[in-house]
């Protein structure tokens, strides 16, 4: 394969505004703060950024409820602030991706506001309006993903209105022409000033059926199995009328050039698929949340989720891989308990960073942060009303040791509670040769030198050793080895069909290198190796 597009061959670096660096002194971070950390980005390694929502918003879901599609929230900064942020990622050859929420807005948002006014309201059609049943109770059964229904009754009409996520994000009529054009043209708004893409937030519950019949009861969970990623909710979860708004979004992105289009999908792998489209004229990266929501971190799993992915994938499309996010627990609290030892991030790491396909890390995770310790007064997620806050997952970032580990100045409360990891903040991490953070720059850095890391095909080894993932990424004369060990006990593990003889070039502990013998190679508990074959 030729060198490839940006978004191929780079990293996709998360950045949660809210925590990662405060400016202003508020206790919030900001876009000010962002700005002063890039050199931080450029030095870990990764490509592009991608910057949950700082447009201005009541907060009801920290941005995900959005007032002006067009503008920044004063706690993130301005205009110009963004703007400067572009521009300052674009001189270190660091792309930037926004945060589009096309399914919903803020109660607040103008739009809503007109249309709530009455049933003769020009913009009421924009949003998902239903009289009461009979006996003046919601119109179906629909849940809200936040607990409770997905119905508002609103005092102006008794008319109900639908809104799958918080009560304060009414859900937009994808099926109204107009609805589709504003979003469409808030799009060019920040293509047009530079920004590289979009990650398209929930967006596989755009479309409701029309019908709004009521739904069975879900299936219960399976043990350990997490409430998303299924196909429970077939009223309104990847519609048909989905590929038609995939298209028209690529149309408009592709006026811009080598921008990108990256999509919340949690769907089963062969819905998933379809978000490429049929001529791959779709989504460049329909996120893979397959490591996300993996129920065990052990070989066998990580095995099938990599088969399953890369057998479903159609020709020609480009993979991804998705280690975390601000809805989900800690990979590094996620592996450890749930089977890759006790440092688990370290062996998901080497993992996500030699996969085949593009991958996107989650602020902090390269420290190794585990879930944050939250007190009960200190929740503010609304989902915690469904008995789970992603709270845990969004503590400020732990930048030093000084007070409040330098998210923000000494004093101010931080909006969420200061979480530091095992191995400390990022500045005593990078003075330490084996840290987590020194593992991920390594890996980064790996990757970038080996086109067969970034652009190689990928071939699972079916080791004798059960608690081993081992596979080999070819490119040219080049050829990569990674095994990854599982379990707790040393293994001698047998990869000769990869090749005789290769050279450590990392390993998960940062502790050894040179010359392996590729026949016999050994593996402590929970290590991970990656090895170029002679
Ligand atoms: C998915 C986002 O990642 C999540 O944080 C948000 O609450 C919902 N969509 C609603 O926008």
């Amino acid at each position: 394969m030729s060198e490839a597009l940006w978004w191929q061959t780079g990293v996709i670096y998360q950045i949660y505004p809210r925590s990662f660096a405060d400016a202003s002194g508020d206790g919030v971070g900001d876009l000010a703060g962002i700005e002063a950390r890039l050199d931080y980005v450029v030095q870990l390694g990764v490509d592009a950024i991608w910057l949950s929502p700082i447009f201005p918003s009541p907060m009801a879901d920290f941005g995900y409820d959005i007032a002006d599609y067009v503008g920044i929230d004063p706690v993130f900064g301005t205009l110009d602030d963004l703007d400067r942020l572009v521009a300052a990622a674009h001189s270190r050859g660091l792309k930037l991706l926004l945060d589009l929420v096309p399914n919903h807005t803020s109660d607040e948002h103008p739009w809503f506001v007109e249309s709530r006014r009455g049933r003769d309201s020009p913009r009421r059609d924009w949003y998902l309006w239903r009289d009461a049943r009979s006996d003046g109770g919601p119109p179906n059964n629909w849940p809200s993903f936040f607990g409770g229904p997905a119905w508002e009754q609103d005092a102006a009409t008794g008319q109900y209105y639908l809104h799958l996520f918080h009560r304060k994000q009414p859900d937009l009529n994808w099926r109204n022409p107009e609805v589709r054009a504003a979003i469409y043209d808030v799009m060019r708004f920040w293509l047009d000033r530079g920004v590289d893409g979009f990650r398209l937030d929930a967006y596989w519950v755009l479309f409701k059926d029309p019908d709004y019949p009521d739904e069975a009861p879900p299936r219960p969970l399976g043990e350990g199995e997490l409430p998303v990623g299924r196909y429970d909710h077939p009223a309104y979860e990847d519609r048909a009328e989905m590929q038609e708004v995939v298209r028209e979004m690529r149309a408009v992105t592709d006026a811009f050039a080598d921008r990108v289009l990256v999509g919340e999908l949690y769907l089963p792998l062969a819905r998933l698929m379809t978000y490429y489209g049929e001529q791959l004229e779709g989504l460049h990266l329909p996120f893979n949340f397959s490591l996300v929501t993996m129920r065990r971190w052990d070989a066998a799993s990580v095995r099938a989720v990599v088969e399953a992915y890369e057998a479903a994938l159609p020709p020609g499309a480009w993979p991804n891989w998705v280690l975390g996010n601000h809805d989900m627990p800690r990979v590094a609290t996620r592996a450890a308990v749930a089977g890759a030892g006790p440092a688990g991030g370290r062996l998901a790491h080497m993992l996500l960073l030699t996969l085949r396909g593009t991958p996107t890390c989650f602020y902090a995770d390269e420290l190794g942060l585990p879930n944050g310790d939250i007190p009960p007064d200190r929740v503010v997620d609304p989902q915690a009303a469904t008995g789970r806050t992603r709270d845990v997952s969004r503590t400020p970032m732990p930048w030093d040791d000084g007070p409040n580990a330098g998210f923000c100045p000494a004093g101010v409360e931080p909006w969420l509670p200061i979480a530091v990891p095992p191995e400390g903040s990022v500045a005593r991490q990078v003075g330490e040769a084996r840290s987590s953070l020194a593992l991920t720059r390594a890996l980064l850095a790996l990757r970038r030198n080996s086109v067969a890391l970034r652009l190689g095909t990928i071939e699972l080894l079916d080791p004798a050793e059960p608690d081993v993932v081992a596979y080999v990424r070819r490119a040219g004369a080049e050829t990569t080895l990674i095994a990854l060990n599982f379990g707790g006990r040393d293994l001698r593990l047998d990869a000769s069909s990869a090749g005789d003889r290769g050279t450590v070039r990392c390993t998960t502990a940062l502790d050894r290198d040179g010359p392996v013998d590729v026949a016999a190679l050994t593996l402590r508990p929970y290590e991970g190796v990656v090895v170029t074959l002679d």
